[in-house]
Formats: structure tokens, C-alpha cells, sequence
């Protein structure tokens, strides 16, 4: 297997003074990419901020060799997200890699969870990461190349107690992924998501520490750099932690059809089992399959002709 290279790319990775996004950074670097570590330096819940964090490790990378500028822009601030694009095209002409990765916790039951906590969450993951994309898709377009790889998280797709605002904006990033993969495609524009479960300051207090040995930031890596290598698949949700790498899928049932007089709420609850029945499930690639699928089963009931 040839090794993957990022020779003449230039890489944004966001949150990358510290974590995962560190680690990310040091090894695009350590693979020939130009890299913009950027971070805001604040606490886990997004508290404070200083750009010493992204500049310690993009010194790191210069002493090791490669090339790095630090930023230090807020990824929910357009003007500052602008700038940070406006720095990497000035020193190397463009981006080719954009990986979203910056993100805080304010974890809560949600009764106890106060709206502000919420938009704070999903302002940092979701809103942080369409900022980012958007500062960077046109010119993605129009050098007919993009790389980008969003990051979920286990609580949005499968849902953690304590967790709803993390879990909205987790499980929204998949969504803007479904979306972005298919207005990207025709300019090579791949978008991916990471589902990363590793040992950080983010997750210090909930995992063991004989347990978060094996989960290491730099197994999550490993995952990660498929993901916006030149060969990059394409809407694919990687799962990876403590050396185990799996794909989250979404699949829908072949479901039932009701004739007109039949689609009542009580037809639709007794039948709950052969609705979710998953034997014959399919994964779709554009929310219009679902349509036709539902749309053919009508249509051939009543026998008629679409268009
Ligand atoms: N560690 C895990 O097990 C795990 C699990 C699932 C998902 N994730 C996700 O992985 C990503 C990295 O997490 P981590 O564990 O490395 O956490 P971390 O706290 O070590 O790193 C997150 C970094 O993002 C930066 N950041 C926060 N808000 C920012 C903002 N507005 N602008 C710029 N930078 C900002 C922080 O300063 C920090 O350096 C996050 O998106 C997180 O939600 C992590």
C-alpha cells in the first residue's frame, strides 16, 4: 500500500491546539500538507481564548520541519474565519483540506439546561463548521477540489444522556455532510464525517484513565486522514477509537403500503413490526429514493402513470 502524502496541499484544522485536532495537524503535517492550526484557546466549555495554543503546535510543526501558521479565529465568527482563509491563500494561494474539528461541552440533563447553553453548543459545532465550509467552498468549486471532514460524535447518533445540545449539533453535521457531498461532487469536492471516541481533555472526567491509554488521539488520527487523503470516499461516516474503525450507516426499511382508506394512525401503530421490519433495508444516497420508493407503491396501487 503506498503511503498517503499531502504534498502541495494546504489543510485547515480547526481546534488544533490541543486534542484531537492537534494530533490531526501534526500528522497532515507530518505528510507533506501546509497546515493553518487554528484555535481559540479557550476552556472545554468554550471559556476564555488565547491563540498560544494553536502557536505551540504550529511551532511544532515548523521544528519538525514543516510548514504551519497559527490562527486564532472564533469558528462562529465570519469576519475572523475570513481572515484566517485570507492568511492560508496569502501564504500558499489556497485551501485543498478543511477539517472541522473545534468543539466545547456543556453538558447537562436537559431540564437543568438553560437555552444559552444550548446555543452555546451548537453554535461552536454546527454553526462553527458551516462558517468554516462556507469560507472556503467557492474556492474549492472553482479550483475543481475540496476535502472536507466534519466531526460527529457517538451522542448524536446514537444519543448520550446529559448530552442534547451536543447531540443536535453532532447529528446536524451529518445531515450538512448528506447535503454537501452532493453539491460538491461535480467539482471533486468530498465531504466525510469522523466519529471519534478518544482520550482528551473533553473527555478526561468521563473515561477511566487505565481505559483512555488505549484510546489515543493519535488511533483517531489514523482514521481521520482517509478521510481528506486525494482517494477520499465520499459521505462516509468513520467511526474510529482505541485502534477500532467502523462505519455508521443509515438504512430504511422496505416498509408497508396503505390503500387510501386504510392510512389511518390506528393501521400505522398495528403494523409497527412490518414497518420496522429490517429484513430487505436499503441505504440511501438522495432523500428522493425515499419518495419513489413510497411514490412507486402508490402508483402502483391505483395504476397510473408518474410524468
Ligand atoms: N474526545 C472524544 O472522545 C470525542 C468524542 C466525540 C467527538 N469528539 C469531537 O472531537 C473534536 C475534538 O475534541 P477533543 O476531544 O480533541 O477536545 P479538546 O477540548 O481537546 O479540543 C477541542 C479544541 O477546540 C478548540 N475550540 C473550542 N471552541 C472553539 C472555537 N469557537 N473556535 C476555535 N477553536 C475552538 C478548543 O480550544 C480546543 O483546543 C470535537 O469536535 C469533539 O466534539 C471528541
Amino acid at each position: 500500500m503506498t503511503d498517503i502524502r499531502f504534498d502541495g496541499r494546504v489543510a485547515i484544522v480547526t481546534g488544533a491546539g490541543a486534542g484531537l485536532g492537534r494530533s490531526h495537524a501534526l500528522e497532515l503535517a507530518r505528510r507533506g500538507a501546509k497546515l493553518v492550526v487554528n484555535d481559540l484557546g479557550g476552556a472545554v466549555d468554550g471559556s476564555g481564548g488565547s491563540v498560544s495554543a494553536a502557536q505551540t503546535v504550529a511551532d511544532e510543526i515548523k521544528a519538525a520541519g514543516g510548514e504551519a501558521i497559527a490562527h486564532g479565529a472564533n469558528v462562529t465568527k465570519a469576519d475572523e474565519v475570513a481572515d484566517m482563509v485570507e492568511q492560508a491563500v496569502k501564504a500558499w494561494g489556497k485551501v485543498d483540506i478543511l477539517v472541522n474539528n473545534a468543539g466545547i461541552l456543556r453538558d447537562k440533563s436537559f431540564t437543568k439546561m438553560t437555552l444559552e447553553d444550548f446555543e452555546a453548543v451548537v453554535d461552536v459545532h454546527l454553526i462553527g463548521s458551516v462558517t468554516c465550509t462556507k469560507a472556503v467552498w467557492d474556492m474549492m468549486k472553482e479550483n475543481n477540489y475540496g476535502r472536507i471532514a466534519m466531526t460527529s460524535s457517538s451522542s448524536g447518533i446514537y444519543g448520550n444522556f446529559g448530552q442534547s445540545n451536543y447531540g443536535a449539533a453532532k447529528m446536524g453535521l451529518v445531515g450538512l455532510m448528506n447535503v454537501l457531498h452532493l453539491e460538491g461532487r461535480k467539482y471533486d469536492i468530498r465531504v466525510n464525517t469522523l466519529s471519534p471516541t478518544a482520550y482528551t481533555r473533553m473527555t478526561e472526567g468521563l473515561i477511566p484513565e487505565e481505559a483512555g491509554k488505549l484510546m489515543t488521539a493519535e488511533s483517531v488520527t489514523s482514521g481521520l486522514i482517509p478521510l481528506v487523503a486525494e482517494d477520499a470516499p465520499n459521505r462516509l461516516i468513520l467511526c474510529a477509537g482505541a485502534g477500532g474503525y467502523a462505519a455508521a450507516k443509515v438504512y430504511e426499511t422496505p416498509g408497508i403500503y396503505l390503500e387510501p382508506d386504510k392510512q389511518t394512525a390506528e393501521n400505522v401503530m398495528a403494523n409497527l413490526d412490518r414497518i420496522t421490519d429490517a429484513s430487505g433495508q436499503e441505504e440511501y444516497r438522495e432523500g428522493g429514493q425515499q419518495t419513489m420508493k413510497f411514490l412507486t407503491a402508490a402508483v402502483k396501487h391505483f395504476g397510473v402513470k408518474l410524468g
